[in-house]
C-alpha cells in the first residue's frame, strides 16, 4: 500500500510546542499504557545534554510524530585505551495514534541516526519498558538494535509521615566540586558514566549530593581518605520539568490506591505510608549516582533514601521517588521501593561504525560488568 508523504523537520518552539504537547497527551506510555506526561517545555529532557536534536514529522500541515536525540561521552568497557565512547541516545519517540504503521516512526529514527553518524557517534542506544513490544520491534527488528542491559526502575511513594534516621548516622551535603571528585574516583569506571558529570551536578535540577557515614567512623579527609563504610547519592528534581498521571490505571492498582487511603484514614496511628493520588498530575525526584562502600554501607543507603523521602515530603509536587539500578542486586535490596509500582527497563544498543563492531560484540555478549550509571537527564 502506498502511504502519503510526510516531511521531517527540526522542532520550532514557537509554532510546534502546543502540537507536541497535544501529541504527548494522546500517546500513552508506561506500564499498561497508563501514564500520561504533561510537560511545560517539550525540550526539557534534552536541554541539559551537551548536544541534542528534536525533530517532528508533519503531514498535510498536521504534526504527527516527534523524536529527540542526544550525544555524550560515557565509560564503555572493552574500549581500550580509554574505555570511553561517544554514544547517542534516542528518546521521546511518539507517533500520533491515527498515523501509526505508515513508516513515520522509522523515518524519525533514521533521521536521528543520520545526525548521530554525522557527529561521529559510535553507538546509538534507547531504553523502553520491557513490555513495549511495538517499540522493541521497531528498534530491534527494523533497525538492528541488540538487547543490552535491563536495569530495574524502583519507585517509592512519598507520604507525609517523615522517617526517623538513626542518630548514629551522619548525613552531609557535599559541594559540587567534592561530589565530582567522589564520582570520578569511585564511579568513573561504572558503565555509561558520563564524562561531563560536572555539568549534571551543576544543573539547577540537581538538588545536591549527600554522603552518609557512621558517627565516630573515620571522616572524609582532605587527602582523599574515606570512612570504612559510607554511601552517597544525588537528587534530580524531575518535578520541575514534567508531571505524570495515571490514565487507564490497572484495576488492581486503583483498588489498592483507594483501600490504602481508607486504611490510613481509619488507622492514622499505624503510620501506614499513604499512596499518593496518582490520578492528578504529580512530579518526582530521581535519585542518581547511588554508591555504597564498606561492610555496613547498606544501612547508610537506607538512611540516605529516608533523608530524600523526608525532603520530598516537604515538596508540594513530588509524590514519588524513583531510582534506576542496573547490575547491582545488592543495592536494590537497600533502596526502599514498592514492587507494585516498580518495573524493569530494557536498554538496546547498536554500533553505528564498522570499526567498532568487534568491540560491540564484546559489549553485548559479555555479561554486565557490574553497576550501570543512569544519567538523570535521560529519565
Ligand atoms: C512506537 C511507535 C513510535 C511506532 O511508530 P510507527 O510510525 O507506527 O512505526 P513504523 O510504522 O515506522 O513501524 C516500524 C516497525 O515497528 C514495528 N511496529 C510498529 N507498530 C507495531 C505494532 N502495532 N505491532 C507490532 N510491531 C509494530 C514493526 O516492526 C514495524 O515494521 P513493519 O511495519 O515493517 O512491520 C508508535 O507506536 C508510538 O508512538 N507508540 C507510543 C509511544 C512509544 O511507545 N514510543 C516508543 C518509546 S521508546
Amino acid at each position: 500500500m502506498a502511504f502519503k508523504k510526510f516531511i521531517i523537520r527540526s522542532y520550532e518552539g514557537h509554532s510546534d510546542k502546543a502540537h507536541v504537547e497535544d501529541l504527548e497527551r494522546r500517546c500513552k506510555i508506561g506500564p499498561s499504557e497508563s501514564v500520561l506526561v504533561t510537560m511545560g517545555d517539550p525540550m526539557c529532557r534534552i536541554r541539559n545534554s551537551p548536544m541534542y536534536i528534536m525533530l517532528v514529522a508533519e503531514m498535510d500541515n498536521e504534526l504527527i510524530g516527534v523524536i529527540q536525540g542526544l550525544i555524550k561521552m560515557v565509560t564503555v568497557h572493552s574500549h581500550p585505551p580509554k574505555d570511553m565512547a561517544k554514544v547517542g541516545y534516542v528518546l521521546g519517540l511518539r507517533v500520533s495514534p491515527h498515523s501509526r504503521r505508515k513508516g513515520i516512526g522509522s523515518g524519525l529514527v533514521h533521521r536521528v541516526e543520520e545526525w548521530f553518524s554525522s557527529n561521529d557517534v559510535e553507538y546509538a542506544y534507547m531504553a523502553t519498558e520491557k513490555e513495549n513490544h511495538v517499540s522493541l520491534n521497531l528498534f530491534m527488528n527494523k533497525f538492528g538494535y541488540t538487547k543490552f542491559r535491563t536495569p530495574t526502575i524502583l519507585v517509592n511513594p512519598v507520604n507525609y509521615h517523615p522517617f526517623q534516621i538513626s542518630s548514629n548516622i551522619e548525613i552531609t551535603k557535599v559541594k559540587v566540586e567534592k561530589a565530582e571528585y567522589l564520582y570520578r574516583r569511585f564511579m568513573g569506571a561504572t558503565e555509561f558514566f558520563p564524562s561531563d558529570i560536572q555539568n549534571i551536578l551543576k544543573k539547577k535540577l540537581s538538588l545536591g549530593t549527600w554522603v552518609a557515614n557512621f558517627k565516630g567512623d573515620s571522616d572524609f579527609g582532605l587527602d582523599g581518605q574515606v570512612p570504612n563504610s559510607w554511601a552517597m547519592l544525588s537528587v534530580w528534581n524531575c518535578a520541575e520539568i514534567f508531571k505524570l498521571r495515571l490514565g487507564k490505571a490497572p484495576l488492581s492498582c486503583m483498588l489498592f490506591t483507594k483501600s490504602w487511603g481508607l486504611i490510613d484514614r481509619i488507622f492514622p496511628c499505624m503510620k501506614l505510608p499513604t499512596l499518593p493520588n496518582f490520578f492528578s498530575p504529580f512530579g518526582f525526584y530521581f535519585m542518581y549516582g547511588v554508591y555504597q562502600e564498606g561492610p555496613f554501607s547498606g544501612k547508610l543507603v537506607r538512611a540516605l533514601c529516608k533523608f530524600v523521602h523526608n525532603m520530598a515530603s516537604r515538596s508540594e509536587h513530588c509524590k514519588i521517588i524513583v531510582t534506576e539500578v542496573g547490575g547491582r542486586d545488592d543495592l536494590i535490596h537497600h533502596i526502599p521501593h514498592w514492587k507494585l509500582l516498580s518495573c524493569q527497563d530494557m536498554w538496546c544498543i547498536k554500533a553505528l561504525k564498522n570499526e567498532v563492531s568487534n568491540k560491540f560484540h564484546k559489549l553485548t555478549n559479555v555479561p554486565s560488568p557490574g553497576a550501570l550509571f543512569v544519567d538523570p537527564r535521560e529519565v
